[in-house]
């Protein structure tokens, strides 16, 4: 009886000295990731498999950082879908080629620089156009939306896809800032299984030519795909730095219903986060924006991804039907009653955190303003 008692307190010794020795070993491996930027494949891993017990000294972390390299400023982009036809077919996407069920539409140019407009009028500095790839806005017709748009002293972040350098350099000469392309994931072989007919090398290329070319340029990924592993996000966020990317978007992976990965279990809320705050640490004075899908997961997923290293928000301000046309994913928060109504909540939340809203045009804090 006696020896069986002392081999349960044995036991329990050893579990708590076993739970002091990682938790020790984990404030030591964010402390050098804090001070250092840097962390091997194997130690952003370790991070990202943390319990959830032990993420508020990952998110706190992560949010110093923010405030230390980027700044309290949030900066707005005001965000324009104006299209949602695309030619590729994508198997995570809802706007992808085959989902028959979707109705398309697409912006005329006269509406999307008078949207452009009116976003410069609620105090936006920037907008974003984002689209599938649609070969109705031919080069002639986009530079000629952004050198309108310019005119309203906006910066202009493109979201357009894959295009030539030859495209992208016509778009910059016509005044484009910014450009957002995803590698969505840099397992090439899930990429190619997830978005067929489209090459891995050629994204890549597409990154490339953008830096090349002087765009602010932004990658990202989604979180929690079929078959992604811990070190598959490892390889992702280490791909950003190697890049030195100077906008990072993730996001959870959500399923749509009309889309060949409609049955795949998709709720990475938590792993997304710290995905975003392991970003933050390895690329501190990047632009993250707290994205959308964070919220179609969670009613508090923007704020609580502002509190983990992000430091952008991205509210519509295209119209609400078409808004709710542009569903890459069920669940996409709908915008406000109106843009100005919109700005003014985006505003009183980041009021709510402590933080302020930029003024500035919001580029990669070396280059700020
Ligand atoms: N869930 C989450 N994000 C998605 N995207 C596309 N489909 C989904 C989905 N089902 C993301 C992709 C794309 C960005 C515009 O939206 O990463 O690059």
């Amino acid at each position: 009886m006696i020896f069986k008692e002392n081999r349960y307190m044995l036991f329990v010794v050893f579990y708590v000295l076993k739970e002091e020795f990682m938790s020790v070993a984990t404030d030591e491996l964010i402390r050098k990731a804090e001070n250092t930027h840097c962390l091997s494949k194997e130690e952003i891993v370790k991070l990202l498999a943390l319990p959830d017990e032990i993420c508020p000294s990952l998110f706190a972390a992560a949010d110093r950082v923010r405030a230390l390299h980027a700044g309290n400023d949030v900066h707005l982009r005001g965000l324009i879908e104006f299209s949602n036809y695309c030619k590729n077919n994508c198997c995570y996407c809802g706007i992808r080629r085959d989902n028959n069920k979707l109705r398309r539409y697409r912006m005329m140019p006269e509406t999307i620089i008078a949207s452009a407009r009116k976003a410069a009028e609620c105090g936006y500095k920037t907008v974003v156009l984002q689209s599938g790839e649609d070969a109705f806005y031919t080069i002639e017709r986009l530079q000629q939306i952004i050198r309108e748009i310019k005119k309203y002293n906006l910066a202009v972040t493109l979201s357009i896809g894959e295009k030539s350098f030859d495209e992208y350099k016509a778009y910059k000469e016509a005044g484009a800032d910014r450009y957002l392309l995803r590698i969505e994931t840099t397992d090439k072989e899930l990429y190619h299984r997830l978005d067929p007919g489209m090459s891995w090398d050629n994204r890549k290329r597409c990154l490339d030519d953008l830096k090349k070319l002087g765009y602010e340029t932004g990658s990202g990924f989604m979180v929690g795909l079929p078959a992604q592993s811990l070190a598959s996000l490892a390889e992702d966020i280490l791909f950003l730095k190697r890049l030195d990317v100077d906008m990072a978007g993730i996001g959870p992976f959500i399923p749509h219903p009309d889309t060949p990965l409609k049955d795949v279990e998709g709720k990475a809320f938590f792993l997304s986060l710290k995905t975003t705050a392991v970003t933050r640490l390895l690329l501190p004075d990047i632009n993250i924006p707290a994205t959308t899908a964070m919220e179609a997961l969670h009613p508090q997923g923007r704020i609580m991804a502002l509190q983990c290293g992000a430091n952008v928000i991205m509210p519509n301000v295209t119209d609400l039907e078409r808004c709710r046309l542009y569903k890459l994913y069920p669940g996409k928060p709908l915008p406000s009653f109106s843009i100005e109504e919109g700005r003014k909540e985006t505003e009183a939340l980041v009021r709510s955190i402590g933080r302020r809203v930029g003024a500035g045009y919001g580029f990669r804090s070396k280059k700020n303003q």
